[in-house]
């Protein structure tokens, strides 16, 4: 099976709103896959109508080979669900319904309570296994809720934002659980917020807005596509300039045309291929300064408030060692130097942003 999860035209709609809308979408099997959107987009809905929890509208899925309208009873058996709300029993214990949901699954009794230790071991909430889930703390919660969804070993675990409100060192507890699941063989779906979590875990993510699927690859895709997007942007706002000013140009005077030849000069300048260095020198002063600005690859340096400058320069292969290389020479301190690529937050702000324009109109 290449893919845990082939969606077809799959739409929600509620009244005369449309939820998810004609979502195709194909998650890779055994993968961990990232589903991301803006409050609303459908992200929920969609995981509601692949769990078989809500039936769509039209189209429909198939998870784990089996189609969610035809055979909802196998898809079920392959499929685990950590939901955005926790929903287990507030008057059970942890264990109870643990052992309530290996029932469910028809787990074997002995496999049931051996695999509910071995899981709450592992998410460290067995110390607090004969308590009410009423009287759980969020974070504790959360952590029965993963035990009870993965008790019948599913093949494919839906985690609908599972470590929003998790502490650091719990966060990380569920990281490292949804990497070992993986390295078994299973097939992770993640609804995240938190793009440190996405770019950490995902080979692949989905970006859903206003229920339409507006992104889609691995993450470095998003983020050369986002930057190849942005080298386009700059050239061609750079030769519609200059192709404007060569028109006006035509019709000059020699002192005129010296004016427009500034503006072309500058708009170029605005426009250039570069990409910036953030660089934190802890004995910066004019003479390492200077020798930076007069290096022929910087266009701009700016010192932040931190002390850390941020070195506005030429995008090639050697631009960075000659940096460097100038740095030393002078006899400044580096200690602690990176490229400020787009960030998948940078991605989720464009595409999200993007699909809000064309939305409007
Ligand atoms: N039962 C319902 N009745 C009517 N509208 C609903 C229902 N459930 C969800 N919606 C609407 O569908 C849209 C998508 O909601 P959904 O919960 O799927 O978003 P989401 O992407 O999961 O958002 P979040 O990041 O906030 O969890 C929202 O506008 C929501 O108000
Ligand atoms: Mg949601």
């Amino acid at each position: 099976m290449k893919y845990c999860v082939e969606t077809f035209d799959l739409t929600k709609n509620y009244r005369d709103f449309s939820a998810v809308d004609n979502l195709k979408m194909k998650i890779k099997n055994k993968g961990i896959f990232g589903f991301l959107g803006p409050n609303g987009a459908g992200k929920t809905t969609t995981i509601k109508m692949l769990t078989c929890l809500t039936l769509p509208t039209s189209g429909t899925a198939t998870v784990a080979g089996h189609d969610i309208l035809k055979n909802p009873n196998e898809v079920r058996q392959k499929i685990g669900m950590i939901p955005q709300m926790v929903s287990l029993y507030g008057d059970l214990t942890v264990k109870e319904n643990i052992h309530l949901c290996g029932d469910f699954y028809g787990v074997p009794e002995d496999l049931r309570d051996s695999r509910a230790d071995e899981l709450m071991e592992m998410v460290d909430i067995k110390y607090a296994e004969n308590k009410y889930v009423s009287q759980l703390s969020g974070g504790m919660k959360q952590k029965a809720s993963v035990v009870a969804s993965l008790i019948h070993q599913p093949d494919i675990l839906f985690m609908d934002e599972p470590t929003i409100g998790l502490d650091p060192t719990t966060k990380r507890i569920l990281w490292d659980l949804v990497e070992e699941l993986n390295s078994e063989g299973r097939s992770i779906i993640l609804c995240s917020h938190d793009m440190y979590e996405v770019e950490l875990l995902c080979d692949d993510v989905g970006i859903i807005n206003r229920g339409v699927l507006a992104a889609f690859d691995t993450p470095q895709g998003l983020k050369d596509t986002m930057i190849k997007e942005r080298k386009n942007e700059k050239t061609s706002r750079s030769s519609n300039v200059t192709k404007i000013v060569d028109e006006i140009q035509k019709e000059a005077s020699p002192e005129e045309k010296a004016s427009f030849d500034k503006i072309k000069d500058y708009v170029e300048k605005k426009n250039r291929d570069s990409m910036e260095l953030s660089v934190m020198i802890n004995n910066l002063d004019e003479n390492v300064l200077s020798h930076l600005k007069n290096l022929p690859i910087t266009y701009e340096i700016t010192k932040q408030h931190s002390g850390r400058i941020v070195i506005d320069m030429e995008d090639s292969e050697e631009s960075v060692n000659q940096i460097i290389a100038s740095i030393i020479e002078n006899n400044g301190n580096i200690t602690s130097i990176s490229t400020k690529d787009p960030s998948l937050e940078d991605v989720f702000m464009k595409v999200t942003a993007k699909k809000e324009e064309v939305g409007e109109e």
